[in-house]
């Protein structure tokens, strides 16, 4: 069957795609699954993306900075809490020298590895946060789809930049992490298929479905099952095609469904994102309506993953990096 047809497999044919995931998973990188604390330490943005609820147009929301004091107490608690790794995420435009030294007092501090996610920066500032010690980097491509990228993105968002940007990670040296979301208005089955091409070249995927934020302007009626179906069934696709990748298990797929993350966990995925961002800032981090977690506080995000990890039978790998394995096939 080929990747189209599979992506629409759905009730017995779907739940033996998922089943034979997580074996593959299991027989190349093993029952664990891994913990990224997910610092969302600033909302300010300047880019205008008509999907996120952060944009730079939505005056809805209070913008927030976290202090660096701030960011290294939840550095701090993820490495009291041995998650062993953290995600800086923000807003596009921080300033890069912020942005260095941020990770140098990090990495003086904490035995953490730091995965970035801030968005588009040139080759040279890549480098500058490779060599201030930061080891992995999130950029979604969104949707590999040009057409589509330019319809959901203003005009000054181009996607031969954003591949230039992926390229340019890989080439100074990090683990390098993209990923679509799943069921853009517009977005076929076939663009599915195309996206899977390109992320199993990744060292890390994390993917999604998309789910509509009000003060957007692309907030449409989209279905939300076939969506979360989707979105299970590329992560099951993906683990088959890339056996060692790291692959996240979102938070998006739990706005759809309450088990959605353990759901993509049984599906293949081994990473999973507990937030650690302080409490009184996640109502302004609402990328999407209904984010799950706005209303808990990281210790209690830590319990919940935890228990969702173990509920489904596997290994809450505290203490451990979870390196790519994938990105050291890659190197090697
Ligand atoms: N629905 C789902 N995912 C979203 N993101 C942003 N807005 C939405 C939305 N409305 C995702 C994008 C981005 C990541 C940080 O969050 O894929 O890269």
């Amino acid at each position: 069957m080929d990747t189209v047809n599979l992506l629409q497999l759905e009730n017995e044919e779907q739940i033996e795609l998922h089943k034979k995931a997580r074996q593959f998973a299991n027989e190349n990188v093993g029952n664990n699954v891994y913990f990224r604390g997910l610092i969302e330490f600033s909302n300010m943005c300047k880019n205008d993306c008509l999907y996120c609820g952060i944009r730079k147009s939505n005056n809805k929301l209070i913008r927030y900075s976290l202090s660096k004091k701030e960011i290294l107490d939840c550095a701090k608690f993820c490495f009291d809490n041995k998650y062993s790794s953290i995600v800086l995420q923000s807003g596009e435009g921080q300033d890069i020298d912020f942005v260095v030294n941020l990770i140098k007092s990090i990495k003086t501090n904490y035995d953490l590895r730091i995965t970035l996610c801030l968005g588009e920066y040139s080759k040279q500032d890549y480098q500058k946060m490779f060599d201030a010690g930061a080891e992995r980097y999130l950029l979604r491509i969104e949707t590999t789809n040009k057409e589509l990228y330019g319809q959901i993105h203003p005009n000054n968002m181009i996607f031969e930049n954003r591949m230039k940007c992926i390229k340019d990670l890989k080439a100074v040296g990090f683990q390098v992490g993209s990923g679509v979301m799943v069921g853009i208005p517009g977005q076929t089955v076939e663009d599915l298929a195309k996206d899977l091409d390109f992320l199993k070249e990744m060292d890390m995927v994390g993917m999604g479905p998309y789910i509509p934020c009000k003060e957007t302007p692309m907030n449409k009626e989209i279905n939300f099952k076939k969506n979360y179906d989707f979105s299970l069934n590329m992560v099951a696709l993906l683990r088959l095609l890339s056996p060692k990748i790291n692959i996240a298990a979102t938070t998006a797929l739990q706005v759809i469904r309450p088990k959605g993350r353990e759901a993509a966990l049984m599906a293949g995925a081994n990473v999973i994102m507990p937030i650690v961002t302080p409490q009184k800032y996640r109502a302004n981090y609402q990328l999407y309506d209904d984010k799950p977690c706005v209303n808990e506080s990281s210790k209690d995000c830590m319990c919940c993953i935890t228990n969702r990890i173990k509920s489904v039978g596997l290994n809450p790998a505290l203490g451990e990096f979870g390196d790519s394995l994938k990105y050291q096939e890659r190197v090697k």
